[in-house]
């Protein structure tokens, strides 16, 4: 039998009403993907409040790759409920930071000694890293990507690329952030093709150095292993330990960006060890809370050691009930091969994709690493002009017939999935078959628009 249920029309009356109060309470800048309301929610999927069922390829963007209440973290956090709520880890501490902190130390790639410390969201990690990245080499400069995100404060928004909507009207923004071009193959920046450009775009950071910004004033590169909200642009493998390489001949430290592609999302715990890189700082967020907000900022034991006592912290940074998720979280990873599903997920999509690309050339680019998959839509396939239009149909038709998916891309012509790891072969080809009657329907619709 078919999950899906779709009772009204969505968005349903009651979402609607909602939708309503909410244009008069909240601002309009917090948009929204789609205009329905959640009542429920279970592994991967949800349900509304006028009672349609979704299949969730969302995961309130990456932070559900254990899916949605799962029993573990459920659990944990219940028991962290009849024990306290908040007590400021900088006051009186606890033992779950603690332990979270080691088993991160653990888990991360890079065998040397390493330290961790907890915040509330992507952002502040990032804002962290980059602290304590200038605390350690005494240099200001950052270098960051195009088509990068980094989260939504002001530093973050210095480091992120994309203008509209994230970046226009909101500046000035702090400075000592240097931009170059990322490992973007399907539109490279520099006209040439993998693997004969011989990494030309990582090469070039020695170009940077030279006629952009002296070495010595940069204290960290910091790059998304593989682009989030950029679009999910997947690097060669061999891009980043190259990359990394001409950094530490600098003395400039490399910081990954693993706040979406951590926690199984790739593949792997995390995108480095697809590439085989030991980041000097690791910054995660999003899954590793199993729904509950929290950030991590792990990284080489001296780095992380270079701020003094008093320079590091937040009220809620690293709460009680986020770090008994996290723990619950990192078990399930150790109970079930997340890992392998995720790239069995991966592996099935693309299979499916790529018979689409063939008959529908909008869709330009079908990639991804591990469950990490996305397809890049454009106008034709020799051209490459991007297709956003066609991209807000395409997850307009998905919600409309029983799909969650969210777009991407600094044009906003990618599709890309998060969907929780945890879902069934059953459940991803129902999602996918609605993905699949989503692209007919549009290209179909296009063609029809524009006589041949
Ligand atoms: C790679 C990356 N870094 C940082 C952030 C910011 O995280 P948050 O929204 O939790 O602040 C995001 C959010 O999408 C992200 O994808």
């Amino acid at each position: 039998m078919a999950t899906i249920q779709l009772k009204t029309q969505v968005p349903g009356p009651k979402s609607k009403a909602l939708a309503e109060r909410r244009a008069s309470a909240v601002p309009r800048g917090l948009s929204h993907a789609t205009p329905i309301y959640v009542a429920k929610a279970e592994g991967a999927v949800l349900e509304d409040v006028d009672g349609n069922r979704y299949i969730d390829l969302a995961g309130g963007i990456g932070c559900l790759n254990v899916g949605h209440r799962s029993p573990g973290v459920i659990s944990a956090v219940r028991d962290q409920l009849d024990k306290f709520l908040h007590t400021c880890v900088q006051v009186t501490a606890y033992e779950s930071y603690v332990r979270l902190a080691e088993r991160l130390n653990e888990l991360t790639p890079g065998n040397f000694p390493k330290k961790t410390m907890f915040v509330n969201s992507g952002a502040e990690a990032v804002e962290n890293a980059v602290k304590i990245a200038r605390a350690a080499t005494g240099r200001p400069g950052i270098i960051a990507f195009e088509d990068a995100f980094h989260g939504r404060t002001m530093m973050t928004l210095s480091l992120t690329s994309k203008t509209h909507p994230y970046k226009a009207g909101f500046q000035p923004f702090p400075g000592e952030v240097y931009r170059v071009p990322y490992a973007y193959c399907y539109r490279c920046s520099y006209s040439l093709k993998y693997p004969s450009c011989d990494l030309y775009c990582a090469r070039h950071l020695e170009d940077t150095f030279q006629r952009v910004v002296a070495h010595e004033g940069v204290a960290a590169v910091i790059a998304e292993p593989v682009l989030g909200e950029g679009g999910f642009v997947t690097p060669p493998l061999d891009y980043f330990s190259t990359l990394i390489e001409i950094c530490h001949k600098h003395g400039v430290l490399f910081i990954a960006d693993e706040v979406q592609s951590g926690f199984g999302r790739t593949g792997a715990l995390f995108a480095s060890e697809r590439y085989g890189i030991e980041p000097d700082i690791l910054v995660s967020a999003k899954s590793l809370g199993g729904g509950l907000p929290l950030g991590a900022i792990t990284g080489r034991a001296e780095i992380m050691d270079a701020p003094g006592p008093g320079g590091l912290g937040g009220t809620f940074a690293g709460n009680p009930v986020s770090c008994a998720a996290a723990l619950a979280v990192l078990d399930q990873f150790e109970q079930q091969d997340l890992r392998t599903r995720a790239n069995e997920l991966g592996d099935h999509f693309q299979k499916r994709a790529r018979e689409w690309q063939k008959r529908w050339p909008m869709i330009g680019d079908v990639r991804g690493l591990g469950a990490m998959q996305a397809l890049e839509l454009v106008q034709s396939q020799d051209r490459r002009e991007p297709a956003g239009d066609e991209t807000k149909q395409v997850t307009q038709y998905c919600y409309e017939h029983g799909v969650i998916t969210i777009s991407a891309g600094s044009y906003g012509n990618v599709v890309r999935l998060l969907m929780p790891l945890v879902i069934t072969d059953a459940l991803m080809d129902e999602a996918l078959d609605v993905l699949e009657g989503a692209l007919k329907t549009v290209y179909e619709k296009k063609h029809e628009a524009q006589p041949v």
